[in-house]
């Protein structure tokens, strides 16, 4: 979603300000500006324009050093794409940019009669005209009586014309980072925006005043009391948000799986047994669980899924799979005993995040599956498992998928053990046959080529099924979901069995078939619902345990998952799934990194 960076420091800001909002671009957006203050003074210019940061780029000055400003990457929410509709808006003596919604504009309109000062269609523009009517020549003041009078959720930063050099920031839900360094202060949406300068960074509390300048940073609340920046470093550097030689950052992210998964599950095997001691993840967790809900959105979700057949076939545990965005909405039945499991990479989608606040009015034990260190979701959680992948930077989720399902792997194995529904010696032979999955995963990726090439079949089409049962079958939703958001294509994924009850319908001459056949309890029913969509015209990719299918009556491609268990198999499988994905996409000339309509981390609802 919408991207920020603001900088006040000793060093020119325009060049500071647009590559950071390059390094936002995988966030997802439509149009790009930034505010600065000209020559310094007391005047804010603004460039501004939809479409790409190269585009404002073309319509910044040379000459510019200003050393104050704001930037910001807007994904449409209110209002089209315009440039009117883009980031900073300025309204008298205020200048600012924003992520986020703000939910009762009409009503801020009408009541603070704002109407005449607004030339675009933006929520945001009425929270520049309210700061501007709120304004009583102090800042922080001003900031303080207006933040209350908004409802949804923000992270704005704003420069006033009568304070060069000032970047003042304040966020409800919307993420925001800052630091202050040797070359000035930073605040940004996330730390990829000033890695360059920094690893150091703290999250900026919610309804806490920040107050940038060239030297320092300093946090106040409402209230006016000072607060304490909470600093962190993350333990990755430039080169792991950067793309270090390959043509997109996803092709880079599903090579880095092997060492994800390592890195992930590494630290948490001990004596070939599941081990939370170093995340401080009692033993007590797991005991005395009722019943297990796993929230989350999109791919996360469908990790989730993989979690859900795996703890409730090796351990007869029930679990419940629930979308967030739905489960935030219904009535939720959890009780004190109820495990929930939230899982996200970001650690800050929204409709994950208010999930978790409605679990935990039920039960204390929550924990989070989280990539991002400090995330909201990761702090907010009773417990957090961290996910080692490194910064996710492609929209498309690839390694994050896979660490997150090694996770809820290590989860299930640690329930079956406290809970005696698994044997020590099973989860040995579960936990050794994880340690191997990043050697299964290297010896899918050689081929790459054999899997590139068999995409040029797809470039062309409109629709495309995924079908497979059991594991195979919520791997097949994740690999309908990847190649939906980075090739256009229609995809949808079914059960094998289920086809026949209507879907079949949509089987036509040439349509491709995505088919997964590696568990062996079901693998002879998958080939009988294969061949009735081979029977019918469908251009059939299967992926299985055998060395070799030449049968043309089963499949046209055959693309063998070297043999494992069957829990394992998924780790090969969804590699393929992924570079099928990948080089659709880009085989119909489409950035995977960048798909259109799609942000990274989507933190309004
Ligand atoms: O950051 P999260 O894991 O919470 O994000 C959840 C989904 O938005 C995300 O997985 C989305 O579905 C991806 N674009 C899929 O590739």
């Amino acid at each position: 979603m919408c991207g920020i960076i603001g900088f006040t420091g000793h060093k020119e800001a325009q060049d500071i300000l647009l590559d950071g909002l390059a390094k936002l671009e995988y966030r997802g957006y439509d149009s790009a500006g930034i505010a600065f203050f000209k020559d310094n003074g007391g005047h804010i210019s603004i460039r501004k324009t939809a479409g790409k940061v190269n585009d404002l780029r073309a319509i910044c000055d040379d000459d510019n050093t200003s050393t104050c400003g704001i930037g910001h990457t807007r994904w449409a929410t209110h209002g089209g794409v315009t440039n009117a509709n883009a980031h900073p808006h300025k309204v008298g003596k205020v200048t600012l940019i924003h992520n986020g919604i703000i939910e009762n504009y009409h009503e801020l309109i009408e009541k603070y009669n704002l109407s005449d000062s607004l030339v675009s269609e933006t929520d945001t523009e009425v929270a520049a005209a309210l700061f501007n009517k709120m304004f009583d020549g102090d800042p922080i003041a001003t900031i303080k009586k207006t933040v209350p009078l908004f409802k949804g959720s923000f992270a704005f930063c704003i420069m006033f014309k009568e304070n060069p050099g000032k970047v003042f920031a304040v966020r409800n839900v919307s993420p925001m980072v800052a630091t202050n360094t040797d070359a000035g202060s930073f605040v940004a949406s996330d730390l990829t925006a000033f890695i360059n300068f920094s690893k150091r960074y703290f999250i900026v509390p919610e309804y806490t005043i920040l107050t940038m300048e060239e030297d320092k940073i300093s946090l106040q609340d409402l209230e006016g009391n000072n607060v304490e920046p909470e600093y962190l470093e993350v333990n990755w550097d430039i080169s792991a948000a950067e793309k270090e030689g390959y043509p997109h950052y996803m092709i880079k992210e599903i090579h880095e799986q092997p060492r994800a998964i390592t890195r992930t599950i590494s630290p948490r095997i001990k004596d070939s047994l599941p081990n939370f001691e170093d995340d401080n993840i009692p033993d007590s967790f797991f005991e005395n669980c009722s019943d297990i809900t796993v929230i989350a959105c999109g791919t996360a979700m469908y990790a989730g899924n993989v979690g859900k057949t795996f703890i409730q076939n090796a351990l007869g545990v029930p679990v419940n799979v629930a979308i967030a965005s739905e489960f935030r909405y219904e009535r939720p039945v959890l009780n004190e005993n109820s495990m929930v499991i939230v899982v996200s990479q970001s650690g800050e989608t929204i409709d994950t995040l208010e999930a978790l606040r409605l679990a935990k009015k039920y039960t204390n034990k929550t924990l989070a599956v989280v990539n991002v260190k400090g995330s909201t979701i990761a702090r907010e959680s009773n417990y957090v498992l961290y996910t080692h992948a490194g910064p996710e930077i492609a929209v498309a989720s690839t390694k994050a998928y896979t660490v997150q399902v090694a996770s809820m792997y290590l989860l299930g194995c640690k329930l079956g053990l406290v809970t005696n529904k698994l044997s020590v010696e099973k989860a040995k032979e579960f936990m050794n046959n994880l340690k191997k999955v990043p050697d299964m995963i290297k010896a899918v990726l050689t081929q790459e080529d054999k899997v590139a090439e068999l995409t040029k079949r797809m470039t062309n089409s409109t629709n495309a099924f995924f079908i497979g049962r059991g594991l195979d079958y919520t791997l097949s939703m994740e690999g309908a979901l990847k190649l939906k958001e980075i090739s256009y294509i229609h995809a949808e994924a079914y059960a094998a069995g289920e086809l026949k009850h209507g879907t079949i319908a949509l089987i036509s001459e040439g349509v491709p078939v995505i088919a997964i056949a590696t568990q062996d309890h079901v693998y002879s029913k998958v080939i009988s619902n294969i061949r009735e969509v081979k029977a019918r015209g469908a251009y059939v990719i299967l992926l299985s345990k055998d060395e070799k299918i030449t049968d043309k009556t089963v499949c046209d491609v055959h693309i063998n998952i070297p043999p494992v268990a069957d829990e394992f198999t998924i780790f090969e499988s969804v590699i393929i799934l992924q570079m099928i994905a990948y080089y659709t996409s880009t085989g119909r000339g489409v950035n995977p990194d960048q798909p259109r309509n799609l942000a990274k981390s989507v933190t309004v609802e």
